[in-house]
């Protein structure tokens, strides 16, 4: 796999920390109940969090009781973490080459994390690494596409202004960890056992369609990228169709927008 979507996505991530608490760390945040349930019981616990972001997890994880090591592989973001998570051990490093020795951790989370890899199997492989045997691996990662309303709002804004044909670093399949069917022979492969998915769905409401534009240019990183390649004029378009399309939706002067995601749970075999 080419390391230019690691440039891309490390490039964009540092550019985005700042403004990923205000306007994306609360979707993600809904994911924090369904991790910590599957978590179990956490005190004494050593607990990774890879792709830590802002903290948010990593501080949940440390109420729970457990000791908290966090990593994510932007300084800016490992910098609000540590702010926020006091508690957690913060450091900056990279998902497919963990700095943490063999059997080190109970638990290693990665919420949100997976689609972002240029190589997910090498982050799975290295989740396992420093699980101990029989240590859970708890994650979550957008998908599946149908009902995933930002995205299909995008889609549906370019197709009708620009074109789905554009040449993108090469990257693997978004949506490959929240599917059964691609998902567990990965965890499989990986070293890990008793594999299982749960669906769930995270939701934000909004007043505007320019409050989505806004998540898209100054908070994520995949989805973006289409509507960026696009020329110039037609990149107008886009963002006027995408404002559209989400308001839209507007009942009561609002209008909700869904963001389905699966919770992986696998042990380490
Ligand atoms: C969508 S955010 C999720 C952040 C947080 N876990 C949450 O749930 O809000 C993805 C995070 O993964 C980090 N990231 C992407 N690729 C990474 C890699 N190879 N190693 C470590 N962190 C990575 C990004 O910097 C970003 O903070």
């Amino acid at each position: 796999m080419s390391t230019s979507f690691k440039s891309f996505e490390r490039t964009a991530w540092t550019e985005k920390a700042a403004n990923y608490d205000s306007l994306f760390a609360d979707i993600t945040a809904q994911a924090v109940p369904p991790i910590l349930s599957a978590a179990g019981d956490l005190a004494g616990k050593d607990v990774l969090d890879v792709c830590c972001g802002t903290g948010d997890l990593a501080i949940a994880l440390g109420e729970g009781g457990a000791t908290v090591s966090a990593v994510d592989f932007v300084l800016p973001m490992a910098a609000i973490a540590r702010d926020k998570a006091s508690d957690a051990a913060v450091s900056v490093g990279d998902a497919e080459s963990l700095a943490f020795a063999d059997a080190s951790f109970d638990v290693v989370t990665c919420a949100f994390g997976l689609w972002h890899m240029t190589d997910p199997a090498k982050a799975l492989a290295e989740a396992r690494r420093v699980l101990k045997p029989g240590g859970l691996y708890i994650y979550t990662a957008w998908g599946p596409a149908e009902g995933f309303d930002v995205m299909n709002i995008v889609n549906a804004a370019i197709k009708s202004h620009g074109t789905m044909d554009i040449e993108l670093p090469p990257s693997p399949p978004p949506f490959q960890f929240s599917e059964e069917a691609s998902a567990l022979p990965l965890l499989t492969e990986a070293g890990f056992r008793n594999g299982a998915l749960t669906h769930h769905i995270a939701a934000k409401t909004h007043r505007s369609g320019q409050e989505v534009i806004d998540i898209l240019y100054r908070a994520i990183v995949r989805t973006p990228m289409l509507i960026d390649r696009q020329a110039a004029s037609v990149r107008k378009l886009v963002l006027e169709s995408i404002a559209q399309r989400a308001e839209a939706r507007r009942v009561n002067g609002v209008f909700r927008l869904e963001w389905p995601f699966a919770l992986g749970v696998a042990t380490a075999a």
